[in-house]
């Protein structure tokens, strides 16, 4: 288990879009169990309602700053709630912010923890603060350098089929192939961010290779501007409101507000498996992020089966693979439903993750 980078603040906005999570879980079930991270996959869960809800992260970081998101959920209104965090298009003073923050209602750990992050940002937003999302800044540098005004010129484009002649006639296809050549690989990644914990690819395919492939599913499902993910790998930050992961969604946003009111949340520092081999209540449906492409055998083949106990039957759980899928899993006393979320699967926003969604039999 990778400790050492999991122990800080990594995630601010993260890497995951919840849509895919939203899909598969039914609504007004008992208990859900999700890896906290940022806070923001986990947001969009409660505009299904249900009783209970159970973070769990390994990072005391990131589970404070995931307490913090749901109390400002709680207190807030869309608009503070997008200008506390710092989505555009609104802006919050600094003074506003702390004031703000002063009167949210968090535990006296989440309170101590975030507030030092604050400070050390002078009460601008949090939102670029995570180790991933400083380390996205400085690849978009690289990028936007390598591709130029020409590669940014996709996100004038309104419609898809704009983007589709730009595609064909004025992107920069070989400085893209090159910035990708040079950024997408685990040398990369480890001496910016992962420190050496970068998962082990396990498939033949080049990685280079694979993320063209990915990224150009993602050139073709939508407008990039619409897209948070692109907009942080070429910008570094977030510059199009039309494009905000989902918790900024005014419907799901509403949702979840009203859905909070109702539900018991628990936060739990702790490792994800060994809480979900002994839950509070059977879990009905379990977030894990793409915690399995961290583990080592046999874990990453048995962890299904040490967990079985805490699922309900007819449970589902939501794997996210990255990079490495894990091989020979033990899917022993569940039906593999993946193929019935294929269109979900295709929307998206990401890209860059395999999937395997469970239900317990
Ligand atoms: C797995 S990470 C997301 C990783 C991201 N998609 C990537 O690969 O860079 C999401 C959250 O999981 C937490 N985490 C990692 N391993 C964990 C574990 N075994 N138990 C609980 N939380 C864990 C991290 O602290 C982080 O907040």
């Amino acid at each position: 288990m990778p400790r050492e980078y999991f122990n800080s603040l990594n995630y601010t906005i993260g890497n995951e879009d919840t849509s895919l999570e939203l899909a598969v879980m039914p609504e007004n079930i008992r208990h859900v169990f999700a890896v906290a991270g940022s806070g923001s996959r986990i947001i969009p869960l409660l505009s299904k309602n249900p009783q209970y809800l159970t973070c769990a992260d390994s990072s005391p970081n990131q589970l404070a700053l995931a307490e913090l998101r749901l109390s400002s959920l709680k207190t807030l209104d869309h608009k503070n709630y997008l200008s506390f965090w710092g989505y555009p298009p609104y802006v919050m003073t600094p003074s506003v912010r702390q004031a703000v923050f002063e009167s949210l209602k968090i535990s006296s750990s989440a309170r101590k923890i975030t507030e030092l992050f604050f400070k050390k940002y002078n009460w601008e937003p949090l939102l670029y603060a995570g180790k991933w999302e400083r380390a996205f800044r400085k690849l978009s540098r690289i990028n936007r350098w390598v591709v130029g005004n020409r590669g940014l010129e996709i996100f004038s484009c309104r419609t898809k089929k704009e983007q589709e002649n730009y595609l064909g006639t004025k992107f920069p296809k070989k400085a893209w192939s090159f910035a990708i050549f040079i950024l997408g690989n685990a040398t990369v990644f480890n001496t910016l961010l992962y420190k050496g914990n970068f998962p082990q690819k396990n498939f033949p395919e080049p990685m280079h290779v694979f993320y063209l492939k990915k990224f150009k599913n993602l050139f073709e499902q939508d407008i990039v501007r619409k897209n948070y993910f692109l907009q942080l790998l070429f910008f570094g930050t977030l510059r199009y409101p039309e494009g905000l992961p989902i918790e900024c969604d005014p419907d799901i946003f509403l949702k979840a507000k009203n859905g909070l009111k109702k539900t018991k949340i628990t936060y739990i520092c702790n490792d994800v498996i060994k809480e979900a081999k002994h839950p509070s209540m059977p879990i009905d449906f379990l977030s894990f992020s793409d915690v399995p492409s961290y583990l080592q055998p046999p874990r990453e083949q048995e962890f299904l089966q040490e967990i079985k106990n805490g699922i309900s039957p007819g449970g589902i759980i939501i794997n996210r693979y990255y990079l490495r899928i894990p091989e020979n899993l033990n899917t022993d006393g569940y039906q593999d439903i993946t193929d019935n979320f294929k269109w979900n699967i295709s929307k998206e926003k990401i890209q860059m993750y395999s999937f395997g969604i469970y239900k317990r039999t």
